[in-house]
């Protein structure tokens, strides 16, 4: 049975999922990589379907992949798939492309980010619901950040209470997400980058640990452990 998402929702998901997972080690792409068994990607997006507030998610996959991603996820939720870029801003704009005008708020994840809860996307959407531009999803910084010279020199060290770690979801007004984009010259790594450079306000709400990227093998394995802490 698929899943059916909330027609009444006022948020479209976009899903850059068309990575390679370079960091991951040699394999399937990051997003196709399985966790205890499933895909990411298919638990990334049973999260997002889970979560009340959206209505349509569009995954943007390896081009080469397009129809078996859409085979893959029919049977977890309704998903429009594209394919994805050369970059991971290139996928998001892909997939940007067919979020219909009439959804006001549109939300970007990464499908590395496969075991964010559904109610990391609520916090998100009611921030841009209460009017925000852009809200991104923060965590305290835990490590001392040190400021290095390639030569290994030590230059200083960052006042740690001002800096924040970022995740996914980043949710926009569906506007100036578009305007971000049409307007990005350079890459950005984060969507919230882009609406930096144009002048507008982003702010922040509590992140989760559950959001975590899997980029090395070792986050592979930290992913397995929290899915057993998922309540
Ligand atoms: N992504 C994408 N299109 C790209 C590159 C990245 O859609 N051309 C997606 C990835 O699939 C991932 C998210 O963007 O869900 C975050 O990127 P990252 O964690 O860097 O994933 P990869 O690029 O796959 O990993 P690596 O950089 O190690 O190759
Ligand atoms: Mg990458």
């Amino acid at each position: 049975m698929t899943a059916q998402l909330n027609a009444r929702g006022d948020v479209a998901v976009v899903v850059p999922a068309a990575g390679a997972g370079v960091r991951l080690g040699p394999g399937a792409p990051k997003a196709l990589r399985l966790l205890d068994g499933e895909p990411l990607l298919v638990h990334a997006v049973r999260r997002t379907a889970a979560a009340p507030s959206v209505r349509m998610i569009v995954v943007a996959a390896p081009p080469a992949d397009v129809e078996a991603v859409h085979a893959l996820l029919s049977p977890v939720a309704p998903v429009v798939v594209v394919a994805g870029g050369a970059e991971r801003q290139d996928s998001v704009a892909a997939a940007l492309a067919v979020v219909p005008d009439d959804i006001d708020i549109v939300l970007v994840h990464d499908a590395a980010r496969c075991l964010a809860p559904a109610d990391l996307f609520e916090r998100v959407a009611a921030a841009v619901r209460a009017g925000a531009d852009a809200v991104i999803p923060a965590l305290p910084v835990v490590d001392t950040i040190k400021e290095v010279a390639t030569d290994g020199r030590v230059l200083g060290t960052v006042d740690r209470s001002v800096l924040r770690a970022v995740q996914t979801p980043q949710g926009f007004r569906a506007p100036v997400l578009r305007a971000a984009h049409a307007a990005a010259a350079d890459l950005h790594t984060d969507d919230a980058g882009a609406v930096e450079k144009l002048g507008r306000p982003v702010i922040c709400v509590p992140g989760s640990d559950f959001a975590l990227k899997v980029t090395r093998p070792l986050d592979l394995a930290l992913a397995t452990h929290l899915l057993t802490l998922e309540t």
